[in-house]
């Protein structure tokens, strides 16, 4: 027998192993050519109803799950709490309670809880994805960001990875922070001490942005994320910027031919400057959304089969 995906929800890559994450890159990969046609469509999901429900706010993770079931052939069902009952008090378990009874193939969770997803697994008859819970993980991201560097740069394996901006708040580094070693490469966290996450997971910790994407393949930025802060943080945009925002001109501190990532939503100015963004070279924030409906496939279709 050859290797079978041994879980039945995707709900961080803290459950996964190196061989469960290689086994779903490799599985995402063939879909990048399929989405390039012009015409794309695969039967494999026919008859499976995906539940998107997202309880925050969303651009790319929703409509990407949702091009990505319809590309495999699911119906694709979008719950919104913007005119649902949760606005009338109703808890997350017994909206979990509410849409399982209508017996969906997969759900797909967004939530501003920590270990929402985790929680409405336990209730439902139907594998659950995490697409993003409060400041925990985001697992689906941190894939996507893999195989962007895997396809650009040949490997992950041996790579400097610095990861810059609000860690504290961030999902979507609460993921990289936990794949990125898995597949062998080493991590760096840039930025001010109170943005800095409490547990860096084995990462080093810099305070100079200069120096913490010294010598580093990948530069990810991330955005200062103030809905998720109990706290304000002090200083200004514009002292953020001349601090922390990576331009074309500081990326030459980093390794000759680095890549610049971000997952959305950016803020042009702040964190990275507007014309290193949409560096034709340099810049792979389209790529990474791109593969972001590959590996949405990769991971409704391996979890849904029977
Ligand atoms: C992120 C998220 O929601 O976690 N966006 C995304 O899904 N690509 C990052 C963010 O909110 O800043």
């Amino acid at each position: 027998m050859g290797y079978v995906f041994p879980h039945r929800h995707l709900l961080g890559i803290e459950q996964l192993s190196r061989e469960d994450i290689l086994f779903l890159l490799d599985e995402a990969e063939p879909w990048v050519e399929f989405n390039r046609r012009a015409r794309k469509q695969d039967e494999r999901l026919r008859g499976l109803t995906q539940f998107n429900v997202f309880f925050e706010n969303s651009t790319r993770t929703l409509f990407s799950f949702e091009v990505a079931g319809k590309r495999l052939g699911a119906e694709v069902a979008n719950f919104h709490t913007v005119g649902s009952s949760v606005q009338k008090g109703e808890t997350l378990i017994d909206t979990a309670y509410t849409l399982d009874a209508m017996r969906p193939g997969v759900m797909v969770i967004r939530h501003s809880e920590t270990g929402a997803p985790h929680q409405v697994a336990e209730v439902v008859g139907c594998p659950v994805i995490n697409a993003g819970d409060g400041t925990g993980e985001h697992p689906t991201q941190a894939l996507l960001d893999a195989l962007t560097m895997r396809r650009r740069l040949g490997r992950i394996e041996g790579l400097k990875v610095a990861i810059c901006g609000d860690i504290r708040h961030s999902r979507v580094a609460g993921s990289n922070l936990k794949l990125l070693p898995k597949l062998g490469a080493e991590v760096r966290l840039v930025g001010p001490a109170a943005l800095l996450p409490d547990d860096p997971c084995e990462a080093a910790a810099y305070e100079e942005l200069d120096e913490g994407i010294a010598g580093c393949d990948v530069v990810m930025m991330l955005r200062i994320q103030r809905e998720r802060m109990e706290e304000s943080v002090s200083g200004s945009l514009a002292d953020f910027h001349a601090l922390y925002g990576l331009t074309l001109e500081r990326l030459d501190r980093a390794a000759p031919g680095a890549l610049v990532m971000h997952p959305g939503p950016m803020n042009r100015g702040v964190e990275i400057e507007g014309a290193l963004a949409d560096h034709p070279t340099r810049s792979a924030i389209r790529e990474q959304v791109e593969m972001g409906v590959a590996v949405r496939m990769a991971v409704l279709d391996v979890l849904t089969r029977e």
